[in-house]
């Protein structure tokens, strides 16, 4: 008998379900006590993901708990600048932070090495892959060139303007030249990293923008339009064949003109775009997202209702449920589940 085909790249390839397939953005995570417990065992977050045994198991908790129709294997935006020999360390509660800059030109000749530098990411992959029954689609992933050059860019200095980027915005403006240079090491280093992913078991790769936001019209297009179009590109010339997600996030105004420009399969939206800026998306490719994090937080009617607003804007046109952005670490299990009985996936 043919294997199944997964409802999560069924819903990538434009088809409409009776029900969207559904996974949350960091379902593996802090909210989870038997994620705490293993993550309890290494302190270290990035040796946590680069520990296939137990990257492949904190991948797989929401799976047996929740039964999504999707995977997202473990790991961070951040393996990539770790993996060019920039520090990277978490401050409780403040987020990740960034040592010194690497020479850019050392990067530019390591970029094609990327997928060996990170194989435990394929070790887990191959692992996941083999663990999850056949209808259970398995996402890779990278962040965005953008958005891990602010992280590299930012460094330490993470007070400064923390949600709009600004220190390495001011760059993009002051310094032009050498950030275009670190965006297309990282264009060049993130399709090495991700054609690993794909040939390790990765059937569909998502590309997080997280820092789209706020961005005018101009930077959008040179910071993110462009360096994503050069991603893509360079992907599918390397021969990889799986569908790819872009998620902009933060970028409402411009979602239809980047899933327009932008030869990615699916369109990830965020929690503040519209409904009706979704349902003009979802005319040109599916769309992915995008429930309010915090409602997962406050759980109840207000829960229920939305999750029937989104249903009766995006269940017609193909669409697969997700959140706005990350699940937050205090959220009840109980909330996830009640979501799930909504659209019928549980
Ligand atoms: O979704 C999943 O379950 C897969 C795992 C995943 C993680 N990070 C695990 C993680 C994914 C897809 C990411 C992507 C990521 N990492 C992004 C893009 C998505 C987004 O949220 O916008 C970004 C910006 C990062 C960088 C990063 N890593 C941040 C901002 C943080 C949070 C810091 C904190 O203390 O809250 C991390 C750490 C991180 N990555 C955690 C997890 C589960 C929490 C760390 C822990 O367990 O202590």
């Amino acid at each position: 008998m043919a294997s199944p085909d997964p409802v999560f790249l069924r819903a990538l390839r434009g088809e409409t379900l009776e029900r969207p397939p559904v996974w949350f953005m960091r379902q593996a995570g802090r909210y989870l006590p038997e994620y705490r417990a293993l993550r309890a065992r290494s302190p270290d977050f990035i040796a946590f993901c680069l520990n296939p045994e137990m990257a492949a198991e904190v991948t797989l908790q929401p799976m047996r708990r929740f039964g999504f129709d999707a995977a997202i294997v473990f790991a961070d935006i951040l393996l990539i600048p770790r993996a060019w020999g920039q520090e990277v360390w978490f401050e409780a509660g403040e987020g990740p932070r960034l040592g010194a800059l690497p020479d850019v030109a050392s990067m530019r000749d390591l970029a094609e090495g990327a997928g060996a530098a990170l194989s435990e990411v394929g070790e887990t992959l191959s692992r996941v892959r083999d663990a999850l029954e056949p209808e259970r689609a398995l996402i890779g992933f990278a962040g965005a060139p953008w958005t891990v050059a602010t992280y590299m860019l930012d460094g330490e200095a993470r007070t400064i303007g923390k949600g709009e980027r600004a220190q390495a915005r001011t760059y993009a403006y002051a310094e032009p030249e050498k950030v275009d240079a670190l965006l297309d090491v990282l264009v060049e280093s993130s399709a090495w990293y991700l054609k690993m992913q794909a040939d390790a078991g990765a059937q569909a790769l998502k590309i997080f923008e997280s820092w789209a936001e706020g961005l005018p019209d101009d930077l959008f297009d040179r910071l993110v339009l462009k360096p994503h179009q050069k991603l893509v590109a360079r992907l599918r010339e390397l021969g990889v064949t799986v569908p790819l997600i872009g998620f902009p996030r933060g970028s409402a105004a411009l979602a239809e003109g980047y899933a327009r420009d932008v030869d990615v399969q699916a369109v990830a939206l965020d929690t503040a775009c519209p409904l009706a800026v979704g349902r003009r998306v979802q005319t040109i490719k599916p769309i992915q997202g995008a429930l309010d994090p915090l409602l997962l937080r406050a759980g109840g009617a207000a829960l229920d209702r939305r999750v029937d607003q989104l249903m009766e804007a995006w269940g017609q046109g193909p669409w697969v449920f997700n959140l706005g952005h990350g699940i937050l670490p205090d959220v009840p299990i109980a909330h996830v589940e009640q979501v799930l009985r909504r659209i019928g996936a549980q």
